[in-house]
C-alpha cells in the first residue's frame, strides 16, 4: 500500500482511508460515506448553480460528487485511487471523474467556478503546492473550499480527527498567500475555509 507523509507532522500514513486500495479500500470508501455524511452541509457554501463548473478534489466514494451533480452543476473530480474512481463513478455517473491529486489535477488554468475538497487536506503530502494548484484552476471571481473534520458538533469519530489550531492556521495562511480573501466557517461537522479568487 502506498504511504503519504503528511505536511502536518511529517508522519507517514498508510491507511485504507488515505490510500483506498482493493476490497479493503472499497469497504473504507463505503465507511467514508457514513463518517463523512456531514459533507452535504457544505453545499450552500459551494453555492454551485446549474451549469457551473465544479471540481472536487479527493472524491472518495462519490457522496459529495453525487450531491453536486444533483444541483445541475457540471462536476469533475480528481482522486489518486482507481478503486475510488470505480465506486464514485457508480454513485455519480454524470461526473467526469479522473485520477489525479490536489497538487496535480491535470485541468487547465481557470477551468472552474468552484473547487472543493472535504476531509482530504490533512493527507496531502504538500500544502502550498496543492493550494497553488487550487488557485490555478479556479477562475477569477470563483472560490475554492477546503473542509476538514471539526465544526460545532462533530461526531465522535470526527472529534478524534480534528486538526490542531496550528494546523488550521497553516491552511488559512497558505490560502491567504494566493487568494485575495479567506473566510472560515464552522458547520456542524466541518471546519471550512472559503477562499475567494
Ligand atoms: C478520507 S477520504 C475522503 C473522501 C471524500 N472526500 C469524503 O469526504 O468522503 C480521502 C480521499 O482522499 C484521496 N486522496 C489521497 N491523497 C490525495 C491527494 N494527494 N490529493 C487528492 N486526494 C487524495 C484518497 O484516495 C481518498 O479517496
Amino acid at each position: 500500500m502506498p504511504t503519504t507523509t503528511s505536511w502536518i507532522d511529517g508522519r507517514s500514513y498508510d491507511s485504507p482511508f488515505t490510500h483506498p486500495v482493493g476490497w479493503v479500500g472499497r469497504m473504507a470508501g463505503r465507511f467514508m460515506l457514513w463518517t463523512n455524511r456531514h459533507q452535504k452541509e457544505i453545499l450552500p457554501l459551494v453555492a454551485a448553480g446549474p451549469g457551473q463548473r465544479v471540481l472536487e478534489i479527493g472524491y472518495g466514494a462519490g457522496g459529495l460528487a453525487r450531491l453536486l451533480c444533483a444541483t445541475g452543476a457540471r462536476v469533475c473530480g480528481v482522486d489518486p485511487s482507481p478503486d475510488m474512481r470505480l465506486l464514485a463513478a457508480r454513485r455519480a455517473p454524470a461526473a467526469d471523474l479522473r485520477l489525479g491529486t490536489a497538487s496535480d489535477t491535470g485541468f487547465p488554468d481557470r477551468a472552474f467556478d468552484r473547487v472543493v475538497s472535504v476531509n482530504t487536506v490533512a493527507i496531502w503530502p504538500e500544502l502550498a503546492p496543492a493550494v497553488r494548484e487550487l488557485h490555478r484552476v479556479t477562475r477569477p471571481g470563483g472560490r475554492a473550499l477546503i473542509a476538514w473534520h471539526g465544526g460545532s458538533a462533530p461526531s465522535r469519530v470526527a472529534r478524534g480527527l480534528r486538526m490542531s489550531a496550528a494546523g488550521l492556521e497553516r491552511v488559512r495562511a497558505a490560502l491567504g498567500d494566493v487568494f485575495h480573501r479567506v473566510d472560515r466557517e464552522e458547520l456542524s461537522g466541518l471546519t471550512v475555509f472559503v477562499a475567494h479568487r
